[in-house]
């Protein structure tokens, strides 16, 4: 096992910080090596563009909700997949439309309520008639509108600031035509998902990063400078905000509309639960042939953050508690996660953390125990996919990412935890290169190349 040198020390005598940042990145390119050489890796550039959302967000059923974190059903074909498919981090169900398009059965399971909604909303086929109703409100669009509905905000802080009022009223009034017209729970469903789809595009937030920006405000070096209000929103939303956001709901409900076309009569209906894939809940097929995933990546990003509008106005979230609940819930890649769950050892995780700068935001912040937490997490749901994986491989898309002048190589230890799971075999499949963020990129100079996105295959 490779020598490691301990933590820097700023201050260690007889090494000026030059030296000393050089034999850490010695080190740190040691000991990413030497874990690499544990696995067989394969290029395969043929994959990068489906690994991520990029090829797949026009895409007919895929482009009703926007999922930054999604991949493309394309992979099923792409990694060759058999039979009964389960994806335990569904998000939106890309891979589910992609199977039941295929007429292949499969199983979703995901802890964003929001996620599971859409899933549920883009791969269950209305009946004609449905289709029909929804086709007549769209037509019927303003008229029907309630004249005037009780102004209604989600009790969280900052919703006042997410809308002009003009707009809010009219997403209120939509949105309450929705509630009360006579059509079945799921063509309500399908109108309610347009209707949160719609919600960026009138809001006065985009989602950016870890979280959401707002548009009043113009992004300068080193600060934030505020637009001239009256003027900005006029830009964006033009002279009549009750026409811009009924076109929005419009114009989206008629692309949703379009895309029903593709619910062919061989479309198999996936399950869909809302979860935890960490406690496995109980799915109606007891085995499957194939399993596919992509976990949140360890990079802190909060899912629940970026989400937290569409989360609240969308009535998934009724008290704070409730976001609470699901933050904690999640796989532990996020600072809001619960870092005191029970953690497992890994060997190579702590020779890293020991490299890592102490004076590190990532350090200060607890990014040691998250990285702890999440390859134990990592383990825990790779255990019951190996438990559920009948034949056929499980397939475990990651990226890699860096805190405090340190790589986390997630592939190599992905596929280290589907070792310790009780899988016996695991490749990693280098989809293309990651970039290193700015403010890491003097202390990572030349191990750019450990900036990887993998397909991790983990074989019984
Ligand atoms: C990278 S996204 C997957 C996106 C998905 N492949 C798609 O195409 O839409 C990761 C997902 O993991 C979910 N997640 C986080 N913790 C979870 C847990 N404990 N159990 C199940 N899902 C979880 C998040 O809600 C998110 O949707």
């Amino acid at each position: 096992m490779t020598q490691i040198h301990k933590a820097r020390n700023k201050n260690s005598p007889g090494q000026t910080g030059t030296d000393e940042s050089a034999a850490t990145s010695r080190n740190l390119e040691q000991i990413l090596k030497e874990v690499d050489s544990k696995f067989t890796f394969e290029k395969r550039d043929d994959l990068a563009k489906l690994v991520n959302w990029s090829s797949t967000k026009d895409a007919p059923l895929h482009r009703w909700i926007r999922y930054r974190e999604a991949y493309s059903p394309s992979l099923i074909d792409a990694l060759g997949l058999d039979g009964r498919i389960l994806d335990p981090f569904c998000g939106c169900g890309s891979m589910l439309i992609g199977a039941a398009a295929r007429g292949r059965l499969s199983t979703g399971i995901d802890l964003n309520p929001l996620a599971t909604f859409a899933a549920r909303v883009k791969s269950s086929p209305l009946s004609k008639r449905e289709i029909r109703d929804i086709k007549s409100f769209n037509k019927s669009l303003p008229q029907v509108l309630p004249i005037d509905v009780e102004l209604w905000l989600p009790e969280f802080s900052v919703a006042h600031k997410m809308f002009e009022p003009v707009i809010l009223h009219t997403l209120l009034r939509i949105r309450s035509a929705v509630a009360t017209c006579s059509m079945s729970e799921r063509a309500r469903d399908f109108l309610h998902l347009c209707w949160i789809a719609i919600l960026e595009e009138v809001g006065n937030y985009y989602k950016e990063g870890n979280g959401i920006k707002y548009r009043n405000v113009q992004r300068r070096p080193g600060k934030y400078v505020a637009k001239e209000d009256g003027v900005w929103q006029r830009k964006r939303f033009g002279e009549d905000q009750e026409a811009f956001v009924l076109n929005a709901f419009v114009r989206h409900l008629g692309v949703m509309l379009a895309d029903t076309d593709l619910w062919h009569p061989n479309w198999c209906e996936p399950e869909i639960i809302r979860g935890s894939s960490l406690n496995m809940p109980s799915l109606t097929e007891s085995k499957f042939d194939s399993i596919v995933f992509s976990p949140p990546y360890a990079n802190r990003f909060d899912y629940f953050e970026s989400m937290k509008v569409e989360l609240w106005f969308g009535g998934f979230v009724k008290e704070k508690t409730d976001l609470q609940e699901l933050r904690k819930s999640s796989l532990r890649s996020h600072l809001s996660s619960d870092l005191a769950r029970d953690q497992e050892e890994f060997e190579t995780l702590e020779q890293l953390i020991e490299l890592m700068d102490r004076s590190a935001s990532s350090w200060r912040m607890g990014v040691p125990n998250l990285l702890r937490g999440y390859f134990s997490d990592i383990v825990e749901v790779l255990r019951h996919c190996r438990d559920k994986l009948d034949s056929g491989a499980c397939y475990v898309v990651v990226g890699n990412s860096a805190f405090g002048g340190m790589i986390v190589p997630s592939d190599t230890l992905t596929a280290e935890a589907g070792l310790r799971a009780g899988f016996r075999e695991a490749d990693i499949w280098v989809t293309r290169h990651l970039t290193v963020a700015p403010q890491q990129r003097a202390s990572l100079a030349g191990l750019e190349g450990f900036m990887r996105e993998s397909v991790v295959v983990l074989r019984p």
